[in-house]
């Protein structure tokens, strides 16, 4: 197998900071806060890492085991440190490290994107049989979608790392999808984005229906799966 680096992001780095007129700018408490923080990104980069290479190895056994391979593509990334400080404020934390490490359990995120509603769960059960993960937050928004018709399977694991010689207790938070989940959230995403929150109600409901159209065909197609691969027509 061969790894390519292709691109080594800029990230901010704690010895450039006070290069970077915008940190200059920022108040005592904040600078702290960022600056605890940096200190501890790695953590989450080698959690990330981590789980990927989990979640591969998952893809590759289900190969192996059902001829089958049930994730499509992953994607990941950190959480930039803007982000960060805007959740923070955005929901009234107190501005500390403790609250930070506490209550954002998102700065490591993954995207699964499956082939079939049935493989979300089924490599979900596969993870939590795996000692180094429990389970802190589960939304199944795939049985229970938002009101904007957003689904998909938020999972946070506390994954157990060990680090300078010490073991660590990292959240990474897992977004599992299908392929048409994905498809609906990204343009949603955009379509909102690019109107400026100000979406139409009717354009709303449209997006909401899509929603449901696109889980109708998801559920089919899990049929045909199991129909026409599987060999079981008694599948409901
Ligand atoms: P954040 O502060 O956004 O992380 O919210 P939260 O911590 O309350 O988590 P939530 O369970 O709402 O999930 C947030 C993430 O799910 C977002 O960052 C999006 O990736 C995704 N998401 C949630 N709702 C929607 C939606 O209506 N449309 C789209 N396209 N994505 C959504
Ligand atoms: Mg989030």
């Amino acid at each position: 197998m061969i790894f390519i680096i292709l691109q080594k992001t800029e990230k901010l780095n704690i010895n450039r900071l006070n290069n970077i007129q915008s940190f200059k700018n920022l108040d005592a408490k904040t600078k702290e806060v960022l600056i605890q923080y940096l200190n501890i990104e790695s953590e989450y980069c080698y959690a990330i890492r981590k789980m990927s290479a989990k979640l591969e190895n998952l893809d590759d056994y289900c190969q192996s085991h059902f001829d089958h391979n049930p994730i499509h593509h992953i994607e990941s990334r950190i959480k930039s440190p803007e982000s960060i400080l805007e959740k923070m404020l955005r929901r009234g934390y107190d501005l500390s490290f403790d609250t930070l490490k506490k209550n954002i359990y998102d700065i490591a995120g993954i995207r699964v994107v499956c082939n079939y509603i049935n493989d979300i769960y089924q490599i979900v059960n596969l993870l939590m049989k795996q000692k180094d993960l429990q389970v802190s937050i589960t939304k199944d928004y795939i049985v229970k979608p938002k009101d904007t018709g957003y689904r998909s399977l938020h999972v946070v694991f506390s994954m157990e790392l060990y680090l300078d010689h010490e073991v660590k207790h990292v959240p990474v938070e897992i977004q599992f999808r299908t392929l048409a989940m994905d498809m609906w959230a990204s343009l949603e995403h955009e379509l909102r984005y690019k109107s400026k929150n100000n979406l139409s109600d009717e354009n709303k409901k449209r997006l909401s229906q899509y929603s449901e159209d696109l889980y109708k065909v998801d559920l089919n197609m899990q049929r045909v799966y199991i129909s026409a691969i599987v060999g079981d027509d008694d599948n409901d």
